[in-house]
């Protein structure tokens, strides 16, 4: 790296102190697992509490406005902001990010999801299986038993290229069963949620003497179900959703002009995450190739790349925000090595110095949010894909909330919110 650019990384300090007003938010202290149970459908590595996102929509949004997440992941705010009768919006140019949120967000009650269980279980069991004999699945053996991959991969040939609600509600069930920690997933005891490689999986079952379990679907898939479920689901949420696919420096393909009335979303952080990596089983299960999907997203480590694709989606998002808006964004430190020795990049100053200087937003503050890195998935995600102290990444990173103006909204002022009582549903709060 030379000279001149690296001095430009170390000025970025100084960015945060100009532009940070000491905000406050009470988000934290909502309990660990605060949230409705259909936020658990399925994991997704990097993804933000539910807690997070509830704040933001009552402090920025009221009942009925429109709240957009370009880069939803698992689809925490789309959800949340149903839930919390608000338009649901959300975008992601990851083919698991876009199946998840949209069965999060356009759930099966249990008595249209368990016939149509059946009704599929019925077509899978009468596929012609000889070509799939010929596959070569060594890598996925790993995880099942011959009887648990037989099934999946007969119901995997029924769902292909079916992107009805059903269908795509089912699929989330299935990403959420496939492989995990315990007797609730199809596959052997693997140690977490994300799909490890196949030489790393073969080697923990060995070293904890793990085998592969014969499951079967139906049971695996209605215990899911029932999970989802335990919190009531309001029965228009899927009216007031809409996810697509894309590039979120392209809004405007998807989103009107000034349609939006609140963006909360947690951007790509440079290349502290490979989505398509600890997410390969799943995006086998979708029949989608993991090259062409990792090509869609926005992985570099090129501060001067991460930049320039910073603004043109700040320019996307300013395009959708209605006047008078605001949009969070929730970004990590990232550590670099750079030729000085590693440092701490402050991911939430570029990108707040790239809206101040290059586009309309204003900057109204930064929370530092310092809060149990532990509890991360990202963090923990990291320990367990490398498994030495020393290869901990983000043992000193803080997540940061950069809150963005357009125009001249109304700022409302911390909402007084007791996490103890507070609705996972809205029904009983007017706002
Ligand atoms: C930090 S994650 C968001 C997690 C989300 N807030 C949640 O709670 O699950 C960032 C997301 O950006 C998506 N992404 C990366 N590049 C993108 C692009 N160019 N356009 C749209 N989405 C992109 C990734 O697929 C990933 O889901």
């Amino acid at each position: 790296m030379s000279k001149s650019s690296e001095d430009k990384e170390l000025s970025e300090e100084n960015v945060v102190a100009e532009t940070t007003e000491d905000l406050q938010s009470t988000w934290k202290d909502a309990h660990r697992n605060w949230g409705h149970s259909l936020h658990r459908l399925a994991p997704y590595i990097g993804g933000f509490p539910p807690s997070l996102a509830h704040y933001f929509i009552r402090r920025f949004s009221k009942s009925g406005d429109t709240v957009l997440d370009p880069f939803s992941g698992g689809g925490t705010t789309p959800l949340e902001a149903a839930l919390q009768n608000r338009n649901g919006y959300a975008n992601d140019a990851f083919s698991y990010a876009y199946v998840l949120s949209k069965a999060k967000c356009n759930p099966l009650s249990t008595s249209e999801f368990e016939p149509y269980l059946d009704t599929k279980l019925d077509e899978a069991r009468k596929v012609d299986n000889e070509e799939m004999r010929l596959l070569d699945n060594d890598d996925l053996k790993v995880f099942y038993s011959d009887h648990t991959l037989d099934q999946i991969l007969r119901l995997r040939e029924v769902l292909h290229e079916d992107d009805s609600r059903k269908a795509t509600y089912l699929n989330g069930i299935m990403c959420g069963i496939l492989h995990g920690p315990s007797k609730m997933y199809l596959s052997l005891q693997t140690k977490d949620t994300y799909s490890g490689t196949a030489n790393y999986v073969r080697k923990y079952a060995k070293k904890n003497d793990l085998q592969r379990p014969e499951r079967d679907i139906r049971p695996k898939a209605l215990r899911k179900q029932e999970l989802a479920h335990e919190d009531t689901v309001p029965a228009s949420l899927g009216e007031r959703t809409k996810i697509t696919r894309g590039d979120s420096r392209n809004l405007l393909n998807s989103f009107e002009k000034e349609s939006v009335d609140l963006i909360v979303t947690s951007p790509p952080y440079m290349q502290t995450l490979d989505y398509t990596w600890n997410n390969w089983i799943r995006l086998w299960w979708l029949n989608e190739d993991r090259k062409s999907e990792r090509n869609k997203l926005d992985i570099t480590e090129d501060t001067d790349k991460y930049r320039r694709f910073m603004r043109e989606c700040l320019h996307s998002m300013y395009d959708v925000l209605a006047p008078d808006s605001v949009a969070v964004l929730i970004v990590g430190d990232v550590q670099k090595n750079l030729a000085s020795g590693k440092r701490t990049l402050n991911t939430a100053a570029i990108i707040a110095e790239e809206a101040r200087n290059r586009t309309d937003f204003d900057v109204h503050g930064i929370i530092s949010d310092a809060y149990d890195l532990d509890s991360r998935a990202y963090v923990v995600f990291n320990r367990l894909k490398y498994d030495h102290e020393e290869d901990r990444k983000e043992k000193d990173a803080i997540d940061r909330c950069l809150i963005l103006t357009k125009g001249d909204p109304d700022m409302q002022s911390d909402p007084d919110i007791d996490w103890e009582t507070e609705s996972y549903t809205g029904l009983e709060q007017n706002q």
